[in-house]
C-alpha cells in the first residue's frame, strides 16, 4: 500500500504525466487539492473510488485519512496542482508519513511557471539576455518569507522572475522591482495558464499595474525580465555549423570524431 503524491499539472486535464494518470486509475482512494486541481482529472479514478477534496481539511484530518487507508491496505492518489516540488504543502505531509512509517511515492507534474511560459509562447532563458529563472513569491497569510528572500535580493541579479501567489500584491511587486529593472522592463501576467479561461496581459513594469486592472485576484503568475522581449537576442552556439560537439563533430580533427562510447 502506498500514498502516491502526483503533480496534477497547471489546469488543462491532459497536462498530467502518463504515470500520474495511471496511478490515479489504479488507486481506490483519491485525495485532491480541490482549489486548483481540475475536476475532470477525477474521471481517471476507478469505478467506486472514494474521492475526497482536501481543501476544507486540516493536516491532522489529512494524516488520519492517509493512516486509515494504510491500515486498510488501500493505495491513495494524492493530487496537488502543478508540480509537487514547489508550494504544494507536500513536505509537511511527507514528514507525517515518515513518522508513521507509511510508504509513499512522488510523481512530478507540469509546474505553472512552465505553463505560463508556454501560454506566452516564449522561452524564459535566452542567450546573452537571461540564463536564470527565480521561482519565488511574496509573503502571504499562510507563509511568511524568510528575511533574506526578498524581491530586491533576487531582482539585484537581473534574473527572470516568476512570482507566484502575489497577484494581490502587484502594486508592491512593481514598486520593489522598478528600481532594479527599470520601468521599461518587459513583464507579463498569466492568469490560470492552460485553463479554458486563461488570460494574459503583457506590459512593462511601469505600465503593468494599470494593464492588469480588473483582472482576477487569484491564480496568476507575474513574470518579469528582459527575456520577455524576445526580439533581439543572438542565436546560441548549439546549432551553429562550426560548433564542435559530440553529436555533430565539426571536422575530422574534432576530439568528437570517430567512434563514441
Ligand atoms: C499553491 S501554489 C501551487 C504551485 C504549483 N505547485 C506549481 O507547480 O506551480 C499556487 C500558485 O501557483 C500559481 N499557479 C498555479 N496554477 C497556475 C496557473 N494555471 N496559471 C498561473 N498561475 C498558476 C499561482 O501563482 C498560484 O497562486
Amino acid at each position: 500500500m502506498t500514498i502516491h503524491f502526483i503533480g496534477a499539472g497547471p489546469g488543462a486535464p491532459d497536462l498530467i504525466t502518463l504515470r500520474g494518470r495511471d496511478l490515479i486509475a489504479a488507486s481506490p482512494i483519491c485525495l485532491y487539492a480541490g482549489s486548483l486541481v481540475p475536476a475532470s482529472l477525477l474521471d481517471h479514478c476507478p469505478p467506486g473510488a472514494r474521492i475526497v477534496n482536501s481543501a476544507p481539511m486540516t493536516l491532522d484530518e489529512i494524516t488520519a485519512l492517509l493512516a486509515q487507508a494504510h491500515a486498510d491496505g488501500l493505495d491513495v492518489a494524492r493530487l496537488h496542482s502543478g508540480d509537487l516540488s514547489v508550494w504544494s504543502a507536500m513536505g509537511e505531509q511527507l514528514r507525517r508519513l515518515k513518522a508513521l512509517g507509511i510508504p509513499y511515492s512522488i510523481t512530478p507534474g507540469v509546474p505553472s511557471f512552465a505553463a505560463a511560459a508556454a501560454a506566452l509562447g516564449t522561452e524564459l532563458t535566452l542567450p546573452g539576455v537571461g540564463q536564470s529563472v527565480v521561482l519565488t513569491r511574496t509573503s502571504g497569510r499562510a507563509s511568511a518569507m524568510p528575511p533574506r528572500e526578498t524581491l530586491a535580493a533576487f531582482g539585484a541579479s537581473g534574473a527572470t522572475l516568476a512570482i507566484h501567489l502575489s497577484i494581490h500584491a502587484l502594486d508592491r511587486v512593481v514598486a520593489d522591482l522598478v528600481p532594479l529593472y527599470g520601468p521599461d522592463c518587459p513583464a507579463a501576467i498569466v492568469w490560470r495558464a492552460s485553463w479554458p479561461d486563461e488570460k494574459i496581459v503583457r506590459a512593462t513594469l511601469g505600465t503593468m499595474v494599470e494593464a492588469a486592472e480588473g483582472g482576477p485576484e487569484r491564480t496568476a503568475l507575474i513574470l518579469v525580465g528582459p527575456v520577455l522581449d524576445d526580439s533581439g537576442f543572438a542565436d546560441s552556439s548549439l546549432y551553429a555549423p562550426g560548433y564542435d560537439r559530440r553529436f555533430r563533430p565539426a571536422s575530422t580533427d574534432s576530439r568528437f570524431a570517430g567512434p563514441q562510447e
